[in-house]
């Protein structure tokens, strides 16, 4: 069977990488990568992290580019790979422009279509652009791997067309990749003073550009002012994040504004955090494997395991509300552990089970489920 699977983004890369791997050690699978190029520098990081190399690189990124065009110039291309590749399956991951472009695209050659991380749903119209795609390829899979029973429940009251299984999210199979290469030593962070605690702050979301963002900001000013504390802040390459945030906290004290970090260094900065400010999704499912504090900087979140776990709280964008929740779990922090409620590290061998008509031992959560 010829299966090619399409990326574009960080997220992708990460939540593709273990499945990418456990396809290419399948003899009966001929294993092929499109990377659209949706991200340049953070794909480029994950790809060499991960060790894959793409047979088609179509290099899409352009500066200020917006969807439409990155839609329609994605499924134009695209349509050129199915050709040339004639795969009997494609795969795409997530909610992401690429993936959606690559869904459609495949859709309307006839090509069946696997969607990794199927099914989680807020309901709500605000995640936007993402959810829409999500959904959209819901529609044109017929093979559905949901992350959580939440997630495969939410594709089943949808009555989707083709199969579901749950997973567990492959993005845990990639954290416990990157912990088995993390050092023993002390997760310290070049120029952060080991005698404070640390928050790290990561915040992306096309849901937030404007007057959310402005508020987020303001709540890490105040959160800033108090002396115990340093926020360590990897700025997401997009020039509407880089450009207010480094106007409205480059010159704050205790807080460091770093560009985008390494997998490994990230990994090793969540591990040595004391609290997590985010608005990712990938963030809040590793913070939660790794038994981290986080506070959810959205209205709503299509993951409410990490919340239903006690890792996670929902605070939104408004400042007071964020700051008071970081004094809260600053000043009395929770006990918390590591929680499996995402996935068990084996979700890739799964969803190649779920590829080949094999039985499928679907993935059951555990509140507390140690790492490796
Ligand atoms: C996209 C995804 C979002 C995902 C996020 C992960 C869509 C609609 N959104 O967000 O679901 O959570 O990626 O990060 O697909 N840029 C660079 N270098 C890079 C990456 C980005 O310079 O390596 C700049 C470019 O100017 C680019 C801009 O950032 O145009 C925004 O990139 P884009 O792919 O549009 O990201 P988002 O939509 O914000
Ligand atoms: N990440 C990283 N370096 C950073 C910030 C994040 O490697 O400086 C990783 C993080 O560990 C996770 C992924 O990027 O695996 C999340 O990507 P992002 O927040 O861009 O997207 P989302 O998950 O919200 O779609």
């Amino acid at each position: 069977m010829r299966v090619l699977s399409v990326i574009g983004t960080r997220p992708e890369a990460v939540k593709m990488a273990p499945v990418l791997r456990a396809l290419a050690a399948e003899p009966g699978i001929d294993s092929r990568l499109c990377v659209t190029g949706q991200h340049r520098e953070l794909l480029d990081d994950v790809l060499l992290f991960f060790g894959l190399a793409p047979d088609i690189d179509l290099d899409l990124m352009a500066p200020g580019q917006e969807l439409n065009a990155l839609f329609s110039a994605g499924l134009h291309r695209l349509d050129g790979v199915l050709a040339q590749i004639a795969p009997d399956r494609v795969i795409v991951q997530g909610d992401t422009t690429t993936a959606y472009a690559a869904a459609l695209a495949a859709h309307h050659r006839g090509i069946p279509v696997a969607h990794v991380e199927a099914g989680l749903r807020t309901y709500a119209h605000h995640p936007w652009p993402e959810e829409a795609n999500r959904r959209a390829i819901a529609l044109l899979a017929d093979l559905h791997l949901a992350p959580t029973p939440a997630a495969g429940a939410n594709l089943a009251a949808e009555r989707v067309r083709g199969r579901v299984f749950v997973t567990g999210n492959s993005g845990i199979d990639a954290l416990h990749m990157v912990l088995a290469r993390c050092d023993a030593a002390p997760d310290t962070i070049a120029g952060l003073p080991v005698d404070r605690r640390l928050i790290l702050f990561t915040g992306h979301r096309r849901e937030h550009f404007g007057a959310p963002f402005d508020s987020i900001w303001a709540a890490l000013r105040e959160i800033a002012e108090r002396p115990d504390i340093a926020i360590l802040c990897p700025v997401h390459p997009n020039p509407r994040i880089g450009g207010p945030i480094a106007e409205a906290l480059g010159q704050v004290a205790n807080i460091r504004l770093v560009p985008p970090l390494s997998l490994v260094t990230f990994v090793r900065a969540l591990r040595r955090a004391d609290l997590v400010l985010t608005d990712s999704g990938g963030v809040q499912e590793e913070a939660t494997a790794l038994g981290k504090p986080t506070l959810v900087l959205r209205d709503a979140t299509e993951r409410n395991e990490g919340i239903e776990a006690g890792l996670a709280k929902l605070v939104g964008s408004n400042p007071a509300r964020i700051a008071e929740a970081a004094a809260q779990w600053l000043d009395r922090p929770p006990l918390l552990a590591p929680s499996g409620v995402y996935g068990d590290g084996q979700a890739a061998g799964r969803i190649v089970d779920a590829l080949l008509d094999r039985a499928v031992e679907e993935f059951v959560p555990e509140l507390r489920d140690p790492l490796p």
